[in-house]
């Protein structure tokens, strides 16, 4: 029978858990903050001391095995995911809305093996909400099932996107133009959390439709994208073509007709993608 990685979720579950008690302390002190790529990408300490407490707990914890990990803070510029067993972290999903105070902050942890996601955990810390996933299990918040909505009229659905962290005038142009495309289809409404992994629970859980963006990173994405799927829902590269999680593009939706739809509007432009490969059109 194949691993079912159960021990490894159960744990990345109380890491999740562990790490969001961490961050809601942290927000209550004052907060230092630093810049990554430009001056609207923050860092705080809180970030760089949670990845920290995550990876060691996983190391000791599993010290036999011979894990891979590619975390947020761990990243100089490039990643490469392999076939070997991996954690995909981000220990502070939102880190603007930690340092503003907004109220939604995740640790998002993923594991995936022969390039396959098999699980993710979604701790959305200040909600105290769980959110979790196991391949072919289904999806939950807490104790409770997860399903998609099942909207199928775009005019009726409401769709979250984000700004990133480039600012650069022809992108920001391009988000914003893609964003006026679609409310003007017109849907009910566009919206945004400030985290990729709590966007993409969003969807799991039904209160929205889908969320894309172009710009995110693998470690943004990989738990929310397990809990998508098993919530029933789909993951598509913003061109139409299959889901790549290093690709640093994702649709992610409730159902095939709202992914293609919202496709038809976006304005794709340039990432580098996080493994540094050339990025297919
Ligand atoms: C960011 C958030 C945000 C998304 C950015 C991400 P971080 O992650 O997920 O919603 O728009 O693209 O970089 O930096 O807070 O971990």
């Amino acid at each position: 029978m194949a691993d079912d990685w159960q021990e490894e979720y159960n744990f990345a579950v109380e890491v999740a858990r562990k790490a969001g008690a961490v961050i809601r302390k942290a927000g209550e002190s004052e907060i230092k903050i630093s810049t990554k790529s430009s001056t609207v990408d923050l860092v705080t300490q809180t970030d760089k001391r949670v990845e920290k407490i995550i990876w060691t707990d996983l190391q000791s914890k599993f010290k036999d095995k011979n894990y891979s990990f590619i975390g947020e803070e761990s990243t100089e510029t490039s990643c490469v995911l392999t076939d070997n067993p991996t954690w995909i972290i981000d220990p502070v999903d939102g880190t603007t809305n930690f340092v503003h105070g907004f109220p939604f902050v995740a640790v998002s942890i993923a594991f995936a093996v022969n390039k396959e996601l098999e699980f993710g955990v979604v701790y959305s810390c200040l909600e105290d909400k769980m959110y979790k996933a196991q391949r072919g299990k289904g999806a939950f918040c807490d104790d409770e099932q997860l399903s998609v909505s099942d909207v199928k009229d775009i005019k009726k659905s409401i769709i979250i996107s984000e700004h990133g962290t480039d600012r650069s005038p022809e992108k920001v142009k391009k988000i914003f133009s893609t964003m006026q495309r679609i409310l003007c289809i017109p849907v009910h409404g566009l919206r945004g959390s400030g985290t990729a992994a709590t966007n993409m629970c969003l969807v799991a859980s039904g209160a929205v439709e889908a969320f894309f963006e172009i710009g995110i990173h693998c470690w943004d994405i990989a738990a929310g994208a397990v809990i998508v799927k098993e919530a029933g829902g789909m993951l598509l590269d913003v061109n139409g073509k299959p889901f790549d999680l290093m690709s640093r593009r994702m649709v992610s939706a409730n159902n095939n007709i709202i992914a293609q739809r919202i496709i038809k509007e976006i304005e794709i432009f340039d990432v580098i993608r996080d493994d540094g490969q050339p990025q297919k059109t």
